[in-house]
């Protein structure tokens, strides 16, 4: 079984992530979108908050499950035994810390990462702008599902 990890903090999900998630899918066996932590960034959402999201959002993709690790990435594909690690780049400006870290992913354990260009309609999505947005009333209907909308409204409220 041909077995590949969508990584990331989604923090939380947004139709950019969704779409590199069923376009792996579509290629996989199985996907399992593991969230981690970034250590650069400081989070919205807890964990299981975040793994609910994903949960209920690719609930309709029969062969993706959603986990989550504390540690590296490249020790979470050994754990598990996945070969691949796949990534979405929006821009050159992605390209450098990505390729950095493919590198020391395969260089540790052998793990390949495979990228696929998002798509342009997603280019300028992250989770980082969505929370921006959405903290000063922004509309972010379009860049992510209605659970994570009402999510980050309560949310927001509460701050
Ligand atoms: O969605 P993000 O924040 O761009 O995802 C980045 C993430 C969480 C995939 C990356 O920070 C990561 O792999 N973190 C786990 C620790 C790790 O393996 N770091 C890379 C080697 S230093």
């Amino acid at each position: 079984m041909k077995s590949a990890v969508c990584p990331g903090s989604f923090d939380p999900i947004t139709y950019g992530h969704l779409d590199i998630v069923a376009r792996a899918s579509a290629r996989f066996d199985q996907v399992i979108v593991a969230v981690l932590e970034n250590r650069t960034k400081s989070s919205l959402f807890t964990v299981d908050e975040r793994i609910e999201m994903i949960r209920d959002t690719t609930k309709s993709l029969g062969n993706v499950v959603v986990d989550s690790w504390y540690g590296l990435l490249v020790d979470y594909c050994t754990a598990n035994n996945i070969g691949t690690i796949v990534k979405g780049l929006r821009a050159v400006t992605d390209f450098d810390y990505e390729l950095q870290m493919a590198q020391i992913n395969y260089q540790a354990a052998k793990v390949e990462t495979m990228f696929m260009a998002t798509s342009p309609t997603h280019s300028f999505l992250s989770s980082s702008i969505v929370k921006e947005l959405a903290h000063f009333g922004g509309d972010v209907s379009t860049m992510v599902p209605p659970i994570v909308h009402d999510a980050l409204r309560i949310r927001l409220a509460g701050e």
